[in-house]
């Protein structure tokens, strides 16, 4: 199905750039819009979107239609996102359950939607050759996948909705949470996280967000093997994306991120056990 053209509003307001995102090129808002280029994966992004409105998720900016400059055209959803320098909140525990009751919500409502035909997920890379295997855990519904501090928007202090759909595909509840782990616990060396999460309790943090989520006990179980999993691939993926894409990616790449992932995948060692412990701990 193709997305309609959107029909402005009589009055044009100005555009104002949207920052926070590492990647993507021109987003801005208009009026109580926002406007994206249409990226590689928006077969599927407008497919869920369409189905989230369908069935009442509220935590989601709604799809308008595309504007006459061939933009994707979404609500604004009004709230708090973290932005740099990252905020001291981002610590706070009350807001950290309130993501994984967000991302549970959102889990449930996308649970019932499938793939319309002949639409896959396309990140307008392929998979690089020497990448190793995922986790082999089966779809269970297309989670969102980039649950980063930007792409959460926050009201009175919770977790209101998710943004920037871009990485939404196919996952397991379990690789849904540790996307939200990664970012929220964070799972990674303390040295490389933002300020406000280099001292914080990193195991509690992961079964506040699990229990807020409702995690189930053989997915507990699951979690540090497949951020393992998922670390050693992100390290691979993101070297790739970094050589094909260049832009933001090849930034983050010189950057270091890819010794930060092999840091990760060390401190994931080292603290396997504990993670597990609070997290399946009666
Ligand atoms: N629908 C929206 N409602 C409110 N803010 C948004 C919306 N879409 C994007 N933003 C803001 O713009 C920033 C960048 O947009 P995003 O879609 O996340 O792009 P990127 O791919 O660069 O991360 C977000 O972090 C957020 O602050
Ligand atoms: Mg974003």
């Amino acid at each position: 199905m193709s997305t309609a053209t959107y029909a402005e509003p009589d009055e044009s307001e100005p555009e104002v750039p949207l920052m926070g995102g590492d990647v993507t090129e021109g987003v801005v808002r208009i009026g109580t819009t926002v406007r994206r280029p249409v990226g590689p994966n928006a077969p599927l992004v407008h497919g869920l979107l369409r189905h989230l409105e369908e069935v009442g998720f509220r935590g989601a900016p709604r799809l308008l239609g595309i504007d006459t400059a061939g933009r994707e055209v979404l609500t604004f959803v009004t709230g708090e996102v973290a932005g740099r320098p990252r905020p001291a909140w981002l610590a706070d525990e009350a807001r950290l359950a309130s993501v994984g009751r967000l991302v549970r919500a959102y889990d449930d409502a996308a649970a019932g939607f499938t793939l319309p035909e002949g639409v896959h997920p396309s990140f307008g890379v392929s998979e690089p050759p020497d990448m190793p295997p995922p986790p082999s855990h089966p779809a269970e519904l297309v989670g969102h996948m980039d649950i980063t501090p930007d792409n959460i928007v926050f009201r009175d202090g919770e977790a209101a909705a998710l943004i920037d759909f871009d990485m939404a595909r196919p996952a397991s509840r379990v690789d849904e949470v540790h996307n939200a782990l990664l970012y929220w616990a964070p799972l990674g060396d303390p040295a490389d996280a933002d300020p406000p999460l280099r001292d914080v309790d990193v195991p509690r943090r992961c079964r506040i967000l699990a229990d807020a989520y409702g995690m189930s006990d053989i997915d507990r179980s699951r979690l540090v093997e497949v951020a393992v999993l998922r670390s050693r691939r992100s390290w691979f993926s993101m070297r790739h994306i970094a050589e094909v894409q260049g832009g933001g990616w090849a930034r983050m790449w010189q950057e270091g991120v890819g010794d930060k992932i092999k840091r990760r995948e060390a401190w994931l060692e080292r603290n396997a056990s504990e993670i597990e412990a609070a997290l399946t701990a009666p």
